[in-house]
């Protein structure tokens, strides 16, 4: 029996007990008469005590020889500490060690397994199982659990079935590009490994499955970011028989779950937003609405009053900002380099200082008069003390932009608070979004998406107008899911792909089995996919998804434990037809 105990189990209970411990060590403390080790596993820490009184000395040396990281299984009594701590819950008791077995030995590990480590963040991901070891990442993949268990009975108690669909697949268009994997036995062609599993959860409604739902991996070649990995899980749903309505209460019953079980947190319904509502009030589609600075449109107010740079531009727009009316010259210019920085784009900004005394000062005084600036600060909703900026431009660029000033400002102020929680639903989503680059439409959700039948009319004359039945669930700033009503019969399906650009050829050949299938009596359905990593991060209070997946890739999409991905022998490619082996004669 390696262990009687867990390293977190031990209390002031235990004292006089003979147990048994297995574990890594974490710290030695050597006073020469007297060392204390940390001993480690999930569970806890334990402290073990030698000394020269009590312990023999040949077990003492062996102590001594310990190092960092080696694993011992020890036997001994618990004893009460004389200098108690109360940091950890075993603070109160330590082992006087009797027996000692190392179990294995541990190279020096490259940087501290400890809460805060001196290893950077390449080095973690390296040497990523003993990062697992430290306690804020073991948290992290403990509480992953949790949530993904949660989730599996809520669902599973809500009459959802898990089925599982294949990997290996043909290409499911959803915006990125695909992972292919060659096929030995097929020369030349190709498998796609799922961006989702949309289409064959479809089809698991054309075959009456009637409520899906699969925790699953999704490929996806697209640049990386802190909420974005090549491969990443789905909380993938589908539901038969069912409207738009039904969705949204299905799953905001399971997410206002979640919040509860995990976080303790009540929320009552969701509000619900529409994309247009969501794009001119807040500049994105994916509002953190835990904080207000609500945009408010002054081309009214701001145009045709000898300012130049209001006067030609489609939209004028701003923000109040809470408590920064005092802000000095610096901090406004600090503002005006960061939305000029290329990643933002703006040409500039204008900045209202509503003062204490109810008066203004702006950098636009030699155009606008006191009571000019007041009626912007009333239709920003802006209180004495507050700080309106203010942008100008293109109207979809200039909201995106204020979009992200929001949000930066916000981070700088500390309204991001991760532990208060304000999920939303956007919905009526534009079916198609035009591509400058490609001159043609894109499908916003994908191309399985319904059109809203009140705006089917449309179709064909102003595509771009047409709404889908399409939604995301967005907290705290993210969208942590997406999903919509889909088309269930051939006709529509195939109208879609017209407005996609596919000929009729390419639209059989890709979705051929969709379109059959769907001639074989499929049902109304619809159905949405959560990312599990977004919401698993956000509920641990964070937004980097890396932290909560066990082996992740880097931003350059490698793995670098593994040290992948990695080139393969010349025999392989071979055999996977992948190397023209050209005649001896033509070499
Ligand atoms: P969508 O593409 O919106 O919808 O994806 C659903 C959710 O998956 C998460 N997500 C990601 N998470 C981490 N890394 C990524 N690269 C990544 N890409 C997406 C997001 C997103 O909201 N088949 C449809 C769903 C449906 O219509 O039912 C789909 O995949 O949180």
């Amino acid at each position: 029996m390696y262990r009687s105990h867990h390293n977190g189990a031990l209390r002031l209970a235990n004292v006089n007990q003979e147990v048994a411990l297995s574990g890594w060590v974490q710290k030695i403390r050597d006073k020469g008469f007297m060392i204390w080790i940390d001993l480690r596993d999930r569970y806890g820490i334990t402290q073990l005590v030698l000394d020269a009184e009590r312990t023999d000395k040949a077990l003492l040396e062996k102590a001594k020889n310990l190092g960092r990281e080696f694993v011992v299984q020890v036997k001994g009594k618990v004893i009460e500490r004389v200098s108690k701590n109360d940091k950890i819950p075993t603070g109160d008791i330590e082992v006087l060690v009797s027996e000692l077995i190392v179990l294995n030995k541990s190279k020096l590990p490259p940087f501290t397994i400890e809460d805060n480590t001196d290893g950077g963040d390449e080095l973690r991901m390296q040497y990523r199982y003993l990062d697992i070891r430290r306690k804020p990442v073991r948290e992290n993949l403990i509480f992953r659990s949790k949530v993904t268990m949660e989730v599996r009975n809520y669902l599973s108690k809500e009459g959802f079935i898990d089925v599982e669909t294949p990997y290996l697949i043909k290409s499911t268009p959803e915006g990125a590009r695909d992972f292919v994997v060659p096929s030995r036995m097929n020369e030349g062609q190709f498998y796609a490994l799922p961006q989702s599993p949309q289409t064959f959860k479809q089809l698991l409604m054309v075959g009456g499955m009637d409520k899906y739902f699969q925790i699953v991996k999704c490929f996806r070649d697209e640049d990386l970011r802190a909420d974005r990995q090549p491969e990443f899980t789905q909380i993938d749903c589908e539901m038969a028989f069912v409207e738009q309505e039904d969705i949204l209460n299905a799953f905001e019953g399971l997410t206002r779950h979640l919040l509860k079980e995990i976080k303790g947190v009540k929320v009552d319904k969701f509000p619900r937003m529409t994309y247009k509502e969501a794009v001119e009030t807040y500049g994105t589609d994916k509002p953190d609405i835990r904080f207000d600075m609500k945009f408010g449109e002054l081309n009214d107010l701001a145009q045709n009053k000898g300012f130049r740079v209001f006067d030609s531009v489609e939209l004028v727009v701003g923000i109040a900002v809470p408590g920064c009316g005092h802000y000095s010259r610096k901090q406004t210019d600090k503002l005006i380099d960061f939305v000029k920085r290329p990643q933002v784009g703006a040409n500039g900004l204008v900045w209202v200082k509503y003062n204490e005394d109810g008066s203004f000062k702006s950098s636009v005084d030699k155009f606008y008069s006191q009571e000019d600036l007041a009626q912007w600060a009333e239709r920003l909703h802006a209180k004495k003390g507050d700080l309106l900026l203010i942008l100008a431009g293109d109207a979809d660029k200039t909201r995106i932009q204020l979009g992200v000033l929001r949000m930066h400002l916000a981070e700088t102020l500390g309204l991001r608070n991760p532990q208060e929680f304000a999920p939303l639903w956007v919905v009526d989503f534009p079916l198609l979004e035009w591509d400058e680059d490609t001159k043609r439409y894109h499908a916003m959700h994908h191309p399985f998406t319904a059109p809203k039948p009140e705006d089917m009319h449309l179709l064909d004359s102003e595509p771009g107008k047409v709404r889908a039945n399409a939604y995301d669930m967005v907290l705290n700033g993210n969208e942590i899911g997406g999903g919509s009503i889909r088309i269930f019969d051939k006709e529509t399906q195939s109208r879609m792909f017209d407005l996609l650009g596919f000929t009729k050829e390419e639209a059989q050949a890709q979705f051929g089995f969709l379109m059959n299938a769907f001639e074989y009596g499929a049902p109304p359905h619809g159905g949405l996919a959560f990312g599990l990593d977004r919401l698993v991060a956000i509920l641990g209070g964070q937004e980097t998804i890396r932290d909560f997946i066990a082996f992740p890739k880097n931003n350059s999409g490698r793995d670098v434990m593994i040290d992948a991905p990695a080139s393969i022998s010349k025999e392989q490619l071979e055999e996977l037809n992948l190397v023209v082996t050209l005649p001896k004669k033509d070499k």
